[in-house]
């Protein structure tokens, strides 16, 4: 009988020794290796020479396919799609646990189904009944949609062929397994054969196939980096645990456009699409206004979205004041504190400063940056900022406002949502014209503050 040898997998990014290490000498994560059995079988020394069904071809003699993409009838999730599900692709839908992944694509499949497509839900983690349960909650019912408990990728690569769908749904990819190897379900070998054993039906059976993955709590996918790597899109579906919106992110796509979002609302009846983000983000800030509250309008992809952003400027009674930035990036936060210290005088050595995005949305683009210095100035100057006004720029380290991209459907988002003025770097072109919004363009941060900020009444 053949030795059974044994192997170590890191299970962050999938690196093999024969012993067993602290470390991973690859992405230098402690404690993640585990032992797993090497398949002899699968070596590849043993492997038949496959007949090449692509020689190489002329790049001019290449036929291009059509790209064929079923759409989902939801346009939040299409947008991130890049325009549907693209036939023959696979896409990950990676998120942390109880964040609504299940929900999303059961909703998906309802909508296909009416559509008259036939989709397999493969449900790895649920009975039928539970799946069930959700559906009808959902409002979730057709005769193409086929309910699948199962765990093994052979019985599912059967029923794939069988059934010939139009799309197949697997929740989720760390509890299927393969009976070719034998390491335990959800470790990274596992993963990495099942995905691409899948990737294969995908492109050969020209079946869209759209995966689960979950999220690690240092917010990797687990079995992560592997995974990526093998599926054509990747899409990371986050929000906030105690609030109810979600949000959709492309973050690699072989057919469409990353860093596209789509917004959504968890509700009693499922995920409902959120036309309007931005009246979403702004709901409280009428009713709250406060000293060192600003509006901003940051781009998400392609897409505006007017945001609030808080200041918090106090005396320190620590002896070295704290900075905390929530939803923006603290480095970005000390640097524009450097720049209002050093251009406009601003004394902040003695002052505990606190940065938050309201919503629980992350800004991490520079043009954020005129709107957080504006939030710190009023709030150390204690006036409340004009209602009516929202801002965007960068600021550079002379105190310069730099450009910014998409300024147009930006000033248009702010119009459209009722705002009266907007400040914008005057570096930015603007071609179009635009009518009920007053644009202010300003080259460096103390004319912002000047020119742009109009305190409506001392709080
Ligand atoms: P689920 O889709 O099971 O999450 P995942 O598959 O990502 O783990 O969604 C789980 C949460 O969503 C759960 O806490 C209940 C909530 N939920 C609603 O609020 N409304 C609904 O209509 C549904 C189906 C779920
Ligand atoms: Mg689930």
């Amino acid at each position: 009988m053949a030795k059974v040898k044994s192997k170590y997998v890191c299970q962050n990014c999938g690196y093999e020794t024969a012993g067993y290490l602290g470390k991973c000498p690859e992405c230098g994560s402690w404690g993640s290796f585990v032992e797993e059995i090497a398949d002899s079988s699968s070596e590849h020394k043993n492997l038949p020479v496959i007949e090449d069904i692509y020689p190489p071809q002329k790049l001019s003699e290449i036929e291009m396919d059509t790209e064929i993409r079923l759409s989902t009838n939801i346009s939040e999730f299409d947008r991130v799609l890049g325009g549907g599900i693209v036939q023959g692709s696979l896409v990950l839908i990676a998120g942390d646990p109880g964040i609504g992944k299940s929900t999303i694509l059961l909703q998906t499949s309802g909508e296909l189904c009416k559509n008259g497509k036939k989709v397999l839900y493969v449900s790895a983690e649920e009975s039928a009944s539970q799946v069930k349960l959700r559906a009808e909650r959902l409002s979730v019912k057709s005769d193409n949609l086929y309910i699948y408990p199962q765990t093994n990728l052979e019985l599912i690569k059967r029923n794939i062929d069988n059934l010939k769908p139009d799309l197949v749904i697997v929740d989720s990819i760390q509890a299927i397994y393969t009976s070719t190897i034998q390491s335990s379900a959800g470790s990274v070998s596992q993963i990495r054969e099942c995905c691409n054993s899948l990737m294969q039906v995908a492109k050969s059976q020209n079946v869209s196939i759209i995966v689960i993955g979950h999220v690690t709590k240092e917010g990797n996918i687990a079995g992560p980096k592997v995974l990526e790597h093998m599926v054509d899109t990747v899409i990371q579906f986050e929000g906030d645990k105690y609030k109810s919106y979600r949000i959709l992110r492309s973050i690699k796509n072989r057919f469409g456009n990353t860093s596209e979002v789509g917004i959504f609302e968890m509700g009693g009846n499922g995920l409902t699409e959120v036309i309007n983000p931005s009246q979403l983000f702004l709901k409280e800030y009428n009713q709250t206004q406060t000293p060192g509250s600003t509006i901003i309008v940051t781009s998400e992809g392609t897409r505006p979205l007017l945001v609030e952003i808080q200041a918090l400027v106090g005396t320190t009674p620590y002896p070295a004041p704290r900075r905390v930035a929530n939803g923006v990036d603290t480095g970005r936060v000390l640097q524009i504190l450097a720049v209002l210290e050093k251009r406009i005088g601003l004394n902040l050595s003695k002052q505990d400063v606190y940065v938050n995005v309201i919503g629980g949305i992350d800004v991490s683009e520079p043009a954020a940056d005129l709107g957080i210095a504006l939030a710190i100035v009023t709030c150390v100057r204690d006036v409340v900022f004009d209602l009516q006004t929202a801002i965007v720029g960068e600021i550079g380290l002379s105190g310069e406002i730099r450009a910014v991209n998409h300024i147009e459907k930006r000033i248009n988002e702010a119009q459209k949502l009722g705002f009266k003025r907007i400040i914008i770097p005057d570096a930015n072109d603007i071609q179009e014209k635009f009518e009920g919004i007053e644009i202010v363009k300003v080259k460096r941060i103390l004319e912002a503050i000047t020119r742009g900020v109009k305190p409506v009444k001392e709080a």
